[in-house]
């Protein structure tokens, strides 16, 4: 079964909190998501590997340590995904940025992919999916599907707040998936909103609505 990690670093928390604000404008609350994301990150690459390397210091050799291995990739699900590519970014400025494009079918209410464009690499990358909301999971199922299908085999997922009713879709549809979140909140209401959460994500990002 997948794990779950909260991120609750009390800047992280704290920074949300400010998120979650009806009264915060856009310009801030596009600014607190990146640095979430940035916090985030730190979290989500804790265990990435590392290799031994020696350096020569102006006066001594000193034992170091480097990344080695899998370089990262990060997959926003458009379009809210996009606010957190940059905070990412800050950290890991090596990483290649994938985009997924979902939209709900309004027949089925389930969503459809309509674009995506990834790395030539991707299936060599260690890949984190973003999201700020993980709220029916039936998007970050697909966008994971859609990786899958496409060979890729290290992914995570990290959202600002879930609901459990996403975290269990994902766990059910992709038990071998850790999702980061820096909340677990209350639960769906019947529009699809995260309770309480923080509104309509895009929206409070892009000044849309
Ligand atoms: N997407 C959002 O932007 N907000 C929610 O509460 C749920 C899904």
């Amino acid at each position: 079964m997948s794990k779950v990690f909260i991120c609750d670093h009390p800047l992280i928390q704290h920074k949300l909190t400010y998120i979650r604000d009806v009264n915060t404008k856009t310009k801030d609350f596009r600014e607190l998501v990146d640095e979430v994301a940035t916090l985030m990150a730190y979290e989500i690459t804790r265990n990435i590997q590392l290799e031994n390397i020696q350096v020569k210091t102006p006066v001594a050799t000193a034992d170091c340590r480097i990344i080695s291995g899998r370089m990262l990739g990060i997959i926003p699900i458009l379009r809210a995904g996009l606010g957190m590519v940059d905070g990412i970014l800050n950290l890991i400025p090596a990483a290649k940025v994938g985009h997924i494009g979902l939209y709900r079918d309004p027949e089925t209410l389930q969503p459809v992919e309509y674009y995506v464009k990834l790395p030539t690499d991707v299936q060599e990358r260690e890949l984190i999916v973003v999201d700020p909301m993980l709220a029916t999971g039936g998007s970050a199922n697909l966008a994971i599907t859609a990786l899958k299908n496409r060979g890729c085999v290290q992914i995570k997922l990290m959202c600002l707040i879930a609901a459990p009713e996403g975290i269990e879709a994902v766990q059910k549809e992709h038990p071998d998936i850790d999702i980061y979140v820096a909340a677990i909140d209350d639960y769906l209401n019947d529009h699809g909103y995260i309770i309480p959460g923080l509104g309509d994500a895009g929206d409070r990002l892009f000044g849309t609505k």
